[in-house]
């Protein structure tokens, strides 16, 4: 079996660690597992009102885990279907198998793999961060690799990516998501429309990790989405600030990766976002819109 992107990566000019070629080469097989899926087509299950889940996420998160623990005997492993392993190591692979299921099982192709690495020191409180070290996003139907190693910058496929040098909200280009548990009770419907009336427009493609990448490599400036959970958002974290962007929450504070707010830019117009938030939460400066109903009169 060839896995084209991690051969890229691996021949790069750019010295890649011995831990990026493995996780990627791991990565790759588990994207060459759910374009299988894909291409056979799956049933889609339900773990909640709209949170779907098919055999591909179960059976791409059984071999990540089987290849990890392979390579990386020693580090733990916590992954979005359920596993759980050695989370007292140094160590730990946050692991989404499939982010972007809903996409997946429409057979709509934008989905991806996520492996992001943590350092926890000895003696780490348990709900404290360690450090991300390493994070890799892998789209297996555009064949697109996106790795970072702390302090080694971001690539992909290999070659160096930045993030963008959009300097202003208004000529920017965003991305959100939306979740699919406790809907009715999310206000991210609000952000949408203000950022959208705001900047060259709003895209909700699906896969948070995916939307991460794409800031890092400069597709996008900026992102942002509510109750995100690590294995969304660890590896996308690394690839952003190490292609010199920054990751807070809404206010504008360090990330954590228990947080439920991630707000991830070029840095250039974190600040402008941040601002945008604190008076999206205090109700002012709203650009009006109009109602449905008001709108209806003008049909008649
Ligand atoms: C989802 C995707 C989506 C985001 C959701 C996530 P999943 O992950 O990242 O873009 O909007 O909040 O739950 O369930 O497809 O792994
Ligand atoms: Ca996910
Ligand atoms: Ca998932």
């Amino acid at each position: 079996m060839t896995f084209p992107a991690d051969h890229r990566a691996a021949s790069a000019s750019s010295p890649v660690s011995d831990l990026i070629r493995k996780a990627s080469r791991i990565a790759c097989e588990a994207g060459a597992r759910l374009r299988e899926f894909y291409a056979q087509g799956v049933e889609t299950e339900y773990k909640g009102d709209v949170d779907l889940v098919t055999v591909a996420d179960r059976a791409a998160e059984k071999l990540i885990r089987a290849l990890l623990a392979e390579s990386f005997p020693e580090h733990g492993i916590y992954g979005e279907e359920g596993t759980r392993d050695r989370m007292e190591g140094a160590y730990r692979w946050y692991v989404d198998p499939l982010d972007g299921t809903t996409n997946f099982a429409h057979g709509f192709p934008h989905f991806a793999v996520s492996l992001g690495l943590e350092h926890r020191g000895a003696d780490l409180p348990a709900g404290q961060d360690g450090s991300l070290v390493a994070g890799i996003v892998y789209d297996p139907m555009r064949d697109e690799l996106f790795t970072a190693e702390r302090g080694c910058g971001a690539q992909l496929n290999g070659k160096p990516i930045h993030v963008s040098r959009a300097q202003a909200i208004a000529e920017s280009l965003l991305a959100t998501g939306f979740p699919s548990r406790k809907r009715h009770s999310n206000p991210n419907i609000h952000f949408y429309h203000e950022f959208t009336l705001r900047s060259h427009g709003v895209r909700r493609a699906g896969s948070a990790a995916l939307d991460l990448a794409y800031v890092a490599c400069g597709r996008l400036d900026a992102f942002w989405e509510f109750n995100l959970n690590p294995w969304d958002t660890s590896a996308g974290i690394l690839l952003v600030e190490e292609a010199g962007g920054r990751v807070t929450d809404f206010a504008g504070r360090r990330y954590r990766l228990d947080s439920r707010e991630i707000l991830a830019s070029n840095g250039i117009i974190q600040d402008g976002l941040v601002a945008l938030f604190a008076d999206m939460f205090a109700g002012r400066n709203l650009a009006p819109i109009a109602s449905p109903r008001e709108y209806a009169k003008s049909r008649e």
